[in-house]
């Protein structure tokens, strides 16, 4: 199963879907890593360990559609079976989905459908949950929307900040991410 992995940050989702396949632990071929602007430390984890890696910055682009042929193209160069949203944070749009049908997943650090958006943590801190999680989905054209491949819950501790709960989600979405690959690839 060859997959190519979408970022916009850190990686840290990235960095254990890495970690898995060189532990022979995920039978899964990163083909490539993409991101939407440049300097990005996920993009630097890759090329690190010989990853091919694609940069199709948003803000070069005056029109979004033009933006999203662009990642549609040099996405599909790498014939990927799945593509993987790990912390990317752009919406793509139709063609980019019709040329990846179902193939399209993303996780988010929130159990869906509670808390879509940039700030899945930190919405469902201000909300007052006593449990929350994360989720891995085939994603479509809506924000954090689509069908539910797996979830995870995680408990909301009585001193959590945004940052420590986003830590426990980590800890719980990269194996989650990683067992929901496995499965795909497996099947
Ligand atoms: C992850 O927690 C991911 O679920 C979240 O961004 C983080 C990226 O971390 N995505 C969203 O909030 C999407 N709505 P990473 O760059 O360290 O893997």
């Amino acid at each position: 199963m060859r997959i190519v992995v979408l970022v916009s940050g850190t990686g840290s989702n990235l960095q254990a879907v890495i970690d898995a396949v060189q532990a022979k632990d995920l039978p899964v071929e990163i083909a490539a890593v993409g991101a939407d602007r440049p300097g990005t430390y996920g993009v630097e984890r890759a090329a690190a360990v010989g990853i091919p890696t694609f940069v199709v910055d948003f803000k070069q682009y005056g029109k979004r559609a033009d933006w999203n042929a662009e990642l549609t193209e040099r996405t599909a160069a790498f014939e990927p079976d799945y593509v993987i949203s790990s912390g990317f944070m752009r919406i793509v749009d139709q063609r980019f989905l019709d040329r990846f049908p179902n193939r399209y997943l993303n996780t988010h650090p929130a159990l869906l459908p509670s808390f879509p958006g940039a700030h899945g943590v930190r919405d469902a801190l201000a909300y007052g949950v006593k449990v929350t999680g994360c989720t891995v989905m085939i994603a479509d054209a809506g924000i954090d929307t689509g069908p539910i491949l797996s979830q995870a819950a995680v408990p909301v501790l009585e001193d959590d900040t945004e940052e420590s709960l986003h830590e426990r989600i980590k800890i719980q979405e990269r194996a989650l991410l990683i067992e929901t690959l496995r499965d795909l690839a497996l099947t």
